[in-house]
């Protein structure tokens, strides 16, 4: 599909119809982009988190884990200086009243109605609430805006505890929120969303080459998740857009039908965090070789990608439109180990042993953990389109030979070509076409 203008829409009306994502407490009208995922989109956002954590973690012998509570106390905030500079510069329409981020408008001019545009004042986009029964400047506690500092906070802790040795790196999954100006773009822009984070602690003289090669690791990582490498693309960021603690930082960003934009940045953060916490709190959090009994500083090499984003971006890349027998088509080419749903059961019709047998085979494939489904209703031609709208890559139909030679149709989403497989081989068949 070439024309890729309109899929958002088509995207948030699929998203809600087959319920991928759902508007946060949309019965009351919704609340300013925060969004819930339905069955299929927490299936799609699971397989993104375990994917991660497997291929960040898991695999690697110089990457624990870590997770840590959502509020924090507030020096943490100051430490790090998102008080003081985690700021959008915020303009007013002066006669329709809405709000805008002023660098994602142009000229000074409301793009809405027209009209004049105030001077930009600085907005912090930290959510503030208070812990305990007090709402004074004393009790003042923030959302965090990324996880990030959770594992500042605990380097030195996470690092005696499991005893690693520089180089190493610590990963979390978590959520992160951001009252932001301007939001949409369905979730690409939201005020609640998740981050999956790795802060990679190293020697300063090694910065730029851990810079380099976890900046190719994270791009290769978007393309095993399926995602078309001529959408994907590295961009440096300009000296002025830098994040107040980055010394160098790139995106890894996707092309979405409204443009190129940042999935993940990869950060040369230098030692700015550890610093900033060890002197405000006093304490000596700085690494000790054990070799060269040096005490220093580590610089930190941050990957930090979006959970949403990753899940949008999937959603994105495998939304198209074809024509099968003369009729339009809508369907998602996720990679077949990234669908939500793996495989899809059909009796051709409703009699003889035909919905006993496809019974037993989807309770034989859901026992390897698969998300497979059972239908019976509408028309064979009915079923594999509803399949392909949510991406199912397989679609296996139990017909009237089934009973004599114990064999069944697979038909393939993508190519549509139909093969016959005996049920006893059915799992190893498909085994090896959803584990890549
Ligand atoms: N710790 C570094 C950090 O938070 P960031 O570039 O501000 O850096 C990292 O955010 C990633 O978090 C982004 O690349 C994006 O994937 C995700 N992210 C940030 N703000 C977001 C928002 N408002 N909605 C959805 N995802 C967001």
């Amino acid at each position: 599909m070439q024309d890729r203008s309109g899929v958002m829409e088509k995207l948030a009306s699929l998203g809600k119809r087959k319920g991928f994502i759902f508007r946060s407490s949309e019965i009351y009208g919704g609340l300013g982009s925060t969004w819930d995922y339905g069955p299929l989109g927490v299936e799609l956002k699971r397989t993104v988190t375990e994917r991660w954590w497997t291929d960040v973690v898991a695999k690697r012998e110089d990457v624990v884990g870590m997770d840590a509570a959502i509020l924090m106390n507030p020096k943490v905030w100051e430490a790090s200086g998102h008080v003081d500079s985690f700021q959008d510069p915020l303009v007013e329409c002066g006669q329709c009243r809405r709000r805008f981020r002023q660098d994602h408008v142009e000229g000074d001019v409301c793009p809405e109605c027209g009209g004049p545009l105030s001077e930009p004042r600085m907005f912090n986009l930290m959510f503030k609430t208070f812990i305990g029964p007090l709402e004074d400047e004393g009790s003042v506690a923030y959302l965090r805006p990324e996880t990030a500092q959770g594992i500042f906070v605990n380097f030195r802790n996470v690092q005696e505890a499991s005893r690693q040795k520089i180089p190493f790196g610590i990963a979390q999954i978590g959520k992160a929120f951001r009252n932001e100006i301007t939001v949409g773009n369905f979730t690409f822009r939201s005020r609640e969303f998740e981050q999956m984070e790795l802060e990679w602690f190293c020697h300063p003289d090694e910065a730029g080459q851990w810079f380099e090669y976890w900046l190719q690791a994270r791009f290769d990582w978007y393309i095993s998740l399926g995602v078309a490498r001529e959408h994907l693309r590295l961009r440096p960021h300009e000296p002025d857009e830098l994040a107040h603690y980055a010394k160098v930082c790139q995106d890894i960003e996707y092309e979405f039908p409204f443009g190129w934009s940042e999935l993940e940045g990869i950060a040369d953060r230098g030692t700015y965090d550890l610093d900033q916490h060890l002197e405000l709190s006093g304490k000596d959090i700085r690494y000790l070789d054990p070799n060269t009994h040096e005490r220093y500083v580590p610089v930190v090499i941050e990957s930090s990608g979006g959970i949403d984003r990753t899940v949008l971006t999937l959603l994105a890349d495998a939304y198209d439109e074809d024509e099968v027998e003369g009729e339009e088509r809508m369907l998602l080419r996720f990679a077949p180990h990234i669908a939500p749903i793996k495989a899809a059961v059909f009796p051709l019709v409703k009699r003889e042993e035909m919905p006993e047998t496809a019974r037993r085979i989807v309770e034989e494939l859901r026992a390897r953990a698969w998300n497979v489904l059972y239908d019976e209703g509408g028309s064979i031609g009915r079923r594999y389109r509803r399949m392909d709208e949510v991406g199912t890559p397989f679609c296996i139909t139990v017909d009237g030979q089934t009973a004599e030679d114990q064999t069944v149709t697979v038909r393939d989403r993508d190519t549509l070509v139909q093969e016959r497989v005996s049920i006893d081989s059915l799992a190893g068949h498909l085994s090896e076409r959803l584990n890549p």
